[in-house]
This record gives C-alpha cells, sequence and structure tokens, in this order.
C-alpha cells in the first residue's frame, strides 16, 4: 500500500516537471522587442511602405539591435555597424540561411536560384558555379565588348535627342537588359532583330505581374495557418505565370541546344552551362540553368538601373561633381578618344560618385533577408533558430553618429576612407559568404556608362528646379519620379559621337 502511494506521488511530480517546463521555459536572454506587439499580428501594425523608413524610425527609438515579430516569424532588425560584423564574422555561418516565402516559391526564388537557396552543398555548388563560370573577372572580360557597344548605343541615342528633354530610366533599363541578354544568349539583338530584348522584357512583366499579384511581401508568409486554408487563392494564379515563365527560359535553352556556338571567344553563358551539361546531365540540369538565367535577370537588372539614376540624379543636383568628374576624365583619358573599360580603374573621382550614392540609395537597403540555422549570440543576446535577419544598410549608412552631413551628397568623404569596408558600416553589397557575387559586374557597368555620359555630353535639369529625389516603393529602392534631363555633346566628342 505505501508503495502504491509512493508511485503516485512519483507519477505525479514528474508530470508537474514536464508540464512546468513546457509551460515556464527557462527565460532566454532575448534582445529587446521595441514597440508594442500585437497578438497574432506582432508589429505588422506599424508598417507603411518602405519598410526600410518605418524600422529605421523604430530603431532610432528603441535601440540598434531588437527582436520583432512579423505575425508569426521572429525578426532581428539590426542597425549597428557593430552588430552587423557580429552577423557576417562570428556569426556568418548561422546566418547563411534565407528564409523562404511563399511568393518566393512562385518567383522561383526557391533551392534552384542561387540567391534564395537554401545554405548547404546545393548553395555552395551554384555559388561555386556561377563564381567561376559568370562572375570571374576572364569570364567578365570576355563580355568587355557587349558592355561597351551597349553603352556606345546608348550614347547614340542620346546624341539623336541631343538639347531635348529625354527620359533616363528607361535607357538605362534597355542598356542593362541588353547587356544581360547578350552575355546569357551571346547573340547581338539590337539593331533590326530585337526579339530577344522583347522577351527579356516580357518575362521583366512577368515577374511584374506576379509581384501585383501577390504584393511584396505576401500575407500568407506571416501566418502560415493560412496556407491551409488556400485564403486568398493565389497559388493558382501564380502557377499559371511560373509555367509562363518557364517557358521562355525554356525556348532560350533550346534555340541553342540546336546551335551551339563553337567559337571560344563567342561563347555565351548558356553555351558554357550546356558544355557543363554535356559532361554531368544529372547536375547540370535545364532547371539549374533557368535558375541561373532568371537570377541574373532579377538580382542583376534592377538594382544597376536604380544605382544609374541616382548617381545621374545626384550629378544633376550637385553641378559642382559633375565639373569634377568632368575634369578628371579629361585630364587622364583625354578629349581625343571615348573613355573605355580600362580607363575606369584610373578614374578614383568616378568611383567615390559611385560609392557615395550607394552609400545615400543601396539597391538592397535591408540586404537580402537571412535567417539563423541554429540558435547563436549576438550583442550578449541570445537569438533563436530559424529568426530571420534584416540589416538595415540603408539606416547605418546614414546614421549621423558615423557620418558627417549624412545627408549630403559628398563623393569626397569616399577618398579618406578608402577600403571603407572597415567598420561595416559602408556594406552596399552585404559581407560574408552570401555577400552579393555581382559587384564586380555591376561597377564596371556604372563606371563605364556614367563615365562615357559625363565624358561625351553636357547635362542639365530639365528645369530650374531640383531633381526630386523622393524614394519610390520597390523591392530595389527606385526612384520615386522617373529622372528626366537634357543632354548636348561637348564639341571635342562630337566627330567620336558620330562615328559611332
Ligand atoms: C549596384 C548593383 C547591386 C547592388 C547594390 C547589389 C546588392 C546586393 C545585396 C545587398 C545582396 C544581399 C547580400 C546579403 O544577403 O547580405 C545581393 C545579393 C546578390 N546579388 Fe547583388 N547587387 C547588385 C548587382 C548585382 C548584379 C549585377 C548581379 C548579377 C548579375 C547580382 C547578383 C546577386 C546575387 C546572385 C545575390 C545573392 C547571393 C547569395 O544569396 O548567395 N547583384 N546583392
Ligand atoms: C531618342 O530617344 C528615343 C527614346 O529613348 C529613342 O527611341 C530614339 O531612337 C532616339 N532618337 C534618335 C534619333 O536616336
Ligand atoms: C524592375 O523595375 C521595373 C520598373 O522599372 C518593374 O516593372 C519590374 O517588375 C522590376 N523587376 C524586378 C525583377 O524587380
Ligand atoms: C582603352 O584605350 C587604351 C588607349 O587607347 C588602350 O591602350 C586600351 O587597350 C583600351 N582598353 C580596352 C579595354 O579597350
Ligand atoms: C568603394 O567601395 C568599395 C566597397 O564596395 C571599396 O572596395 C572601394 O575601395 C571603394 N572605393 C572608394 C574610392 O571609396
Amino acid at each position: 500500500m505505501e508503495m502504491l502511494a509512493f508511485y503516485y506521488f512519483l507519477a505525479f511530480f514528474l508530470a508537474f516537471f514536464l508540464l512546468s517546463k513546457r509551460l515556464f521555459p527557462k527565460r532566454k536572454n532575448l534582445p529587446p522587442s521595441g514597440p508594442l506587439s500585437l497578438p497574432i499580428i506582432g508589429h505588422l501594425y506599424l508598417f507603411k511602405k518602405p519598410l526600410h523608413h518605418t524600422l529605421a524610425r523604430i530603431s532610432s527609438q528603441y535601440g540598434p539591435i531588437l527582436l520583432l515579430k512579423f505575425g508569426s516569424r521572429r525578426v532581428l532588425h539590426v542597425s549597428s555597424p557593430s552588430v552587423a560584423e557580429e552577423c557576417f564574422t562570428t556569426n556568418d555561418i548561422v546566418f547563411a540561411n534565407r528564409p523562404h516565402f511563399l511568393l518566393g516559391k512562385y518567383l522561383g526564388f526557391d533551392n534552384t536560384v542561387l540567391a534564395f537557396a537554401s545554405y548547404g552543398q546545393h548553395w555552395r555548388n551554384l555559388r561555386r558555379l556561377t563564381t567561376h563560370e559568370i562572375f570571374s573577372s576572364t569570364r567578365l572580360h570576355m563580355f568587355s565588348k557587349i558592355r561597351t557597344n551597349e553603352v556606345h548605343s546608348l550614347l547614340q541615342r542620346l546624341l539623336g535627342n541631343s538639347s531635348k528633354t529625354v527620359e533616363m530610366k528607361s535607357m538605362f533599363f534597355d542598356l542593362t537588359l541588353n547587356n544581360m541578354m547578350m552575355m546569357i544568349t551571346g547573340k547581338r539583338y539590337y539593331g533590326d532583330n530585337v526579339g530577344v530584348l522583347d522577351k527579356a522584357k516580357q518575362f521583366q512583366e512577368l515577374v511584374e505581374d506576379m509581384f501585383g499579384a501577390g504584393g511584396a511581401s505576401n500575407i500568407e508568409d506571416f501566418f502560415p495557418l493560412l496556407k491551409w486554408v488556400g485564403f486568398n487563392g493565389l497559388e493558382k494564379k501564380m502557377v499559371r505565370l511560373q509555367r509562363k515563365r518557364d517557358q521562355f527560359m525554356q525556348e532560350l535553352i533550346e534555340e541553342h541546344r540546336m546551335v551551339r556556338s563553337q567559337s571560344k571567344d563567342e561563347k555565351s553563358l548558356i553555351d558554357v552551362l550546356l558544355s557543363l551539361q554535356e559532361g554531368d546531365p544529372k547536375y547540370y540540369t535545364d532547371e539549374i540553368i533557368i535558375g541561373i538565367i532568371q537570377v541574373l535577370l532579377t538580382a542583376g537588372t534592377n538594382t544597376t538601373v536604380v544605382t544609374m539614376e541616382w548617381a545621374m540624379s545626384l550629378l544633376l543636383n550637385n553641378p559642382e561633381v559633375l565639373k569634377k568628374a568632368q575634369a578628371e576624365i579629361d585630364t587622364i583619358v583625354g578629349q581625343d578618344r571615348l573613355l573605355n573599360e580600362s580607363d575606369v580603374a584610373h578614374l578614383p573621382y568616378l568611383h567615390c560618385i559611385i560609392n557615395e550614392t550607394l552609400r545615400l540609395y543601396p539597391a538592397g537597403p535591408l540586404l537580402v533577408p537571412h535567417e539563423s540555422s541554429e540558435e547563436c549570440t549576438v550583442g550578449g543576446f541570445t537569438i533563436p533558430r530559424g529568426t530571420m535577419l534584416l540589416v538595415n544598410q540603408w539606416a547605418i549608412q546614414k546614421d549621423p553618429k558615423l557620418w558627417e552631413e549624412p545627408t549630403k551628397f559628398i563623393p569626397e568623404r569616399m577618398e579618406s576612407t578608402g577600403g571603407v569596408r572597415e567598420g561595416y558600416k559602408f556594406m552596399p553589397f552585404g559581407s560574408g559568404r552570401r555577400s552579393c557575387p555581382g559587384e564586380g559586374l555591376a561597377m564596371r557597368v556604372v563606371g563605364l556608362t556614367l563615365g562615357s555620359l559625363i565624358q561625351c555630353f553636357e547635362w542639365e535639369r530639365d528645369d530650374e528646379e531640383l531633381i526630386d529625389m523622393t524614394e519610390g516603393t520597390g523591392l530595389t529602392l527606385p526612384k520615386a519620379k522617373p529622372l528626366v534631363a537634357k543632354c548636348k555633346p561637348r564639341p571635342a566628342m562630337l566627330s567620336f559621337l558620330s562615328q559611332l
């Protein structure tokens, strides 16, 4: 009898012990959670677009390291260089994951696509493949003729419109997209054969439709339960758009499969990838090739376009900077030939202008979201596994504690900082193993384009008023009002321009 009582007692004690562990888990030292978090929606009620503005405001009030809730997602928001450094050095591997979004799945932002692949063997393979076969300096060098041709075609268009008001964004867009399509397909399509550029534009429109259908942040991402209910019938529409997109890509691949370019210098990226496929058809599937084309078109186009548009806008509002850049080019390149890509490396002030533009208008204001794959420590706080990381680079790069007159466009400040990556206060391309692999390509395109525009033309605003620098809403920090400007050829450059 006594024995039985003892067993009852033991069972009761055990049950209590287990239950209390569930009910009262050991309190972890979590980061502060900022403003009031409501049940279910968390902090989502606070958000207005653009998100990086809202988050910057919250962090200036509540601190540089916050653990927020977007619905049921835990989000670590970071807005100080030292905390960012901790995330991308000590904890770089832990944060090398990407969160998965429903919309991402349909955009192809999933495992087959480098930018959104989970951290692991597959991502490493993709990253290695693109580093060697696409972004290596040998390969980039091979494609330099394509970039030169594109820039010359832009100069021609501007010459044909001299002293007229021109809208710059669409010109930059055509240049960038054409450059990308020519790298991918290896053919020159402008002039009388514009088929592929049209196709690429259709692709861009498709992406737009997808964003339109889902909204850039989809409510089902934050309330996973809704996924089961099939709440807003998004899936069907997405699947349809996805099919259209894959068909576009597949057609490009089939075209190349039929006619393979044998010449070594003329090899397009698709040719390169198809050669790899012959060697290892199991790994280099069409799906992988489609994923790579897609990441080039989505991650590489608009980022480059907006950077050039912001840079020209800043130059038009700061004519003394424009004059100084022109003087640098006149001294180093001269006016008896067109500037080329090897000149760009010798134009430090032009680089300062590009960096200062990327400081004020980083095309990835919150970088790309990361996710922790295990528990870790940041700033002395415990960060649970599965937390989404947003590094507010936009806020860091405008922080008055780190930068003098932070909102002013002063390219000279970049001279003194040199390799400004120190301190993590300037990293428009991110940092660590998930940082942007397209930096070299982007800097070449932006450098050559801006340099050529400055060398060949005199620029002025459309009217007396300053260019409106308001940010629009969109994933890659677009300008709210597209830039319009007027230019006329510089007399000394006219003969070179008219020969193009
Ligand atoms: C001025 C232009 C550009 C800017 C400002 C920019 C910025 C960024 C940023 C901030 C990230 C995220 C880093 C992180 O997650 O911490 C990123 C990732 C990425 N970018 Fe860029 N980028 C630019 C141009 C390009 C170009 C031209 C390409 C390709 C053609 C490209 C391809 C990628 C890819 C593939 C990733 C994902 C890497 C990964 O997840 O492993 N980017 N970029
Ligand atoms: C002027 O610009 C427009 C639009 O960008 C372009 O289509 C047209 O070809 C240009 N005109 C000339 C003569 O180059
Ligand atoms: C790029 O920007 C244009 C607007 O200029 C937009 O229509 C398009 O959807 C964007 N594409 C991507 C992939 O974000
Ligand atoms: C650029 O021009 C210089 C001077 O004419 C020349 O030496 C150099 O090879 C050119 N570079 C390219 C990439 O065309
Ligand atoms: C511009 O920024 C890059 C980092 O993105 C850095 O490597 C480079 O040294 C900077 N150049 C200048 C002139 O500030």
